[in-house]
């Protein structure tokens, strides 16, 4: 059984990126990335931070647009505007949960699709489900490059990704089909969960239930990626995998921290560095 370490792969990918940046630097262009945050979600906070200190790591400069949780609509859409207008800012994103009187559609499809890392907007996802070039959200893109580092091609393979969401489940999906696999999409309402769980040669879980993906659920020899942080009432970060025992049935298995979670941040910058070529290219 093969643990495929999201921190080795991470630094990697950091390193390339740090390279380039430096080479956009040496043509007078400062990589940017802006990050709007609304209110005080402690979540929201860390993952914030994380990304902060990611860009800094790499040489690319970092903007935090903090706002209260009471910021309005229309304030908070000004705000995305004054960035897309920016043309120093090559990267921006919203984090996501925004307060509840903020309708969240609106707001992604405010970000110019050009600099929109996240690949949250409707353009960057109709450009994936057409196969064109587009940015991939970055959680997605991450569990690609591990399959990838881990000597996986997913093409002919059965992959099952469980989860429907527009972060990661549903990208997830039109990925692995795009490399051939023949996928399914599973969620909350789906039928024999265990069964067809057990049909994949690659399972994706994408739930947010600690330890919801047991051993019975996993073919011999599975690759399983665990994209769940899930935080136990001890304190402790877990998956949505039994890592215990579905890594004694799995071939290669990702860990929970040390895994995806890496990836997603490290992705970000790839995003980042590319919207910086991309508009330096023009
Ligand atoms: N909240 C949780 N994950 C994400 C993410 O990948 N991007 C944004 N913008 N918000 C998030």
């Amino acid at each position: 059984m093969t643990t495929i370490s999201g921190k080795e792969l991470a630094a990697r990918v950091k390193e390339r990126v740090k390279e380039q940046v430096a080479e956009l630097k040496a043509r007078g262009v400062v990589p940017c990335l802006a990050v709007i945050l609304v209110g005080d979600n402690p979540a929201s906070r860390v993952y914030v931070n994380g990304k902060e200190k990611d860009c800094i790591e790499c040489g690319i400069e970092s903007r935090v647009i903090r706002m209260p949780e009471t910021t309005a609509q229309d304030e908070l859409l000004r705000e995305v505007r004054r960035c897309n207008e920016d043309a120093s800012v090559h990267g921006l994103l919203v984090q996501l949960p925004l307060p509840e009187h903020i309708d969240e559609r609106a707001v992604i499809e405010a970000i110019a699709p050009e600099k929109d890392v996240d690949g949250f907007t409707p353009v960057n996802v109709g450009r994936l489900v057409v196969g064109e070039r587009c940015f991939v959200p970055c959680t997605p893109a991450g569990c690609m490059e591990m399959l990838r580092a881990a000597g996986v091609d997913p093409a002919g393979k059965r992959a099952v990704v469980l989860g429907r969401s527009n972060i990661v489940g549903k990208p997830m999906a039109l990925l692995l089909t795009a490399a051939n696999a023949t996928v399914t999409l599973c969620h909350s309402r789906t039928g024999n969960l265990a069964d067809v769980c057990r049909e994949a040669d690659i399972l994706v879980a994408a739930v947010g239930k600690p330890r919801f993906v047991t051993a019975e659920m996993v073919k011999p020899g599975a690759v399983v990626i665990d994209v769940g942080i899930n935080r136990l009432d001890t304190g402790k970060l877990c998956g949505d995998v039994d890592f215990e025992s579905v890594s004694s049935k799995a071939s290669a298995i990702t860990p929970v921290p040390g895994g995806v979670g890496l990836m997603t941040r490290a992705m970000l910058l790839v995003n980042t560095l590319e919207a910086a070529q991309r508009s330096a290219a023009k």
